[in-house]
């Protein structure tokens, strides 16, 4: 049988940049012999416009059946005011939570072409390509006890900072499993000096290595550092594994070492199913972006090098991301420029579609 792939294009620019992913995936249908089993459905405001919810069962059920989930993206101001129950983020995080994607992987890579967009200077970033692995479904995010208190006479907000062993042994497998499809090198980052959550996670990343993982090359550096050394000399990295907080902060710091919103895929990645692949939701970092829907102005790029990421971690089809990779480098090389990666001198940008357009046509030269 073909493999599966649910496309949820949501709200917004979701369903504009995810038409664009479609030729893609219809590309390698007629081109390449590489035909998946797709079906389509709806999330976020788009459900909810529908069926009244964010996420329908059907929906959810299916997600789990499927070998992997492509989302746009969803929201908008349109759905602002609903009741926090059935507001669209909520679709995304019930399939988050219902798939139990722990880790959640975030590439920070340069492409030549950008280099100049970066805020840093061109030598530090130019050939720029690393990974962080951040846990996602714990820590202090999620951790009991939370809440606002009375204290004395005053009041006092508590989060706390959580991680079972069983938590950090399989994100950092995780890690160690990307990591050998890389350059086998991860940099494990927490405050183990002054967090004991941190002396845990320090101590069992470790003992996952030496137990299982002998060949990867494994070293500590604590979070604050860690993000001085992204600025200061990020290539030093290549997968960079840390917990739910401080990934949130340097993966957001990461990405923008390489330029735009609208260039960064990610992942979100569960346990192993039998002998399967990992559950697994591929999207594009970006929101629904209110301001430029139904414009043509969207960079469709983020949303297919996520389709490339499920085709390298979901599919095992590495030689064909790095084809849907090289093909947008080479786009970009050429100069097209959706409106996002373009300064104030400008020029004349492309539409949505005729990026797509492009991007095919490197393919079909590839
Ligand atoms: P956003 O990511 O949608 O947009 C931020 C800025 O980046 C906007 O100026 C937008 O035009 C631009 N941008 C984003 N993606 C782009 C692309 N592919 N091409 C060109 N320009 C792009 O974040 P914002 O504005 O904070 O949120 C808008 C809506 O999206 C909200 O309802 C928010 O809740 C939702 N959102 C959804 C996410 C998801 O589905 N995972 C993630 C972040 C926000
Ligand atoms: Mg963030």
């Amino acid at each position: 049988a073909n493999p599966s792939l649910l496309i949820l294009a949501g709200d917004g620019i979701g369903p504009e940049v995810m038409d664009q992913v479609k030729r893609v995936i219809a590309w390698f249908g007629d081109k390449r012999d590489l035909s998946f089993d797709v079906s389509e459905d709806l999330v976020g405001g788009a459900a909810y416009d529908a069926h009244g919810t964010p996420l329908h069962d059907d929906t959810m059920a299916r997600a789990l059946e499927v070998d992997a989930v492509l989302l746009g993206a969803v929201g908008g101001p349109k759905y602002d005011d609903l009741d926090f129950s059935v507001k669209p983020e909520r679709g995304l995080l019930r399939l988050r939570k219902e798939m139990d994607l722990f880790s959640n992987l975030r590439p920070a890579q340069c492409f030549d072409a950008l280099a100049d967009f970066s805020s840093l200077k061109k030598d530090i970033v130019a050939g720029l390509d690393i990974m962080i692995v951040r846990e996602l479904t714990s820590g202090v995010y999620f951790g009991e006890p939370r809440g606002i208190f009375e204290e004395g006479n005053e009041r006092v907000g508590i989060n706390t900072q959580r991680y079972t062993e069983g938590e950090i042994d399989r994100v950092a497998r995780s890690a160690f499993e990307l990591a050998r499809r890389r350059s086998s090198k991860v940099c494990s980052m927490e405050k183990a000096n002054v967090m004991e959550s941190g002396i845990l996670w320090r101590e069992v990343v470790q003992k996952v290595r030496d137990a299982d993982y002998p060949d990867i090359e494994l070293s500590h550096m604590y979070a604050d550092n860690g993000a001085m050394q992204l600025v200061r000399a990020p290539k030093q990295f290549d997968v960079i594994l840390t917990d739910n907080l401080f990934g949130d902060i340097l993966s957001d710091c990461a990405a923008m070492l390489t330029g735009s919103l609208g260039m960064l895929p990610s992942a979100s990645l569960g346990a192993p199913t039998g002998d399967g692949p990992p559950r697994a939701l591929y999207e594009p970092v970006h929101g629904s972006a209110p301001d430029i829907a139904g414009q043509g102005k969207a960079n469709p790029i983020a949303c297919i090098l996520s389709f490339a990421m499920a085709l390298r971690y979901s599919f095992d089809q590495g030689e064909e991301a790095t084809r849907v990779e090289t093909a947008i480098e080479k786009v970009l090389a050429d100069g097209a420029r959706t409106a996002d990666l373009m300064g104030e001198d400008g020029g004349t940008p492309v539409t949505t579609t005729q990026m797509g357009d492009a991007i095919l046509a490197a393919l079909d030269q590839s």
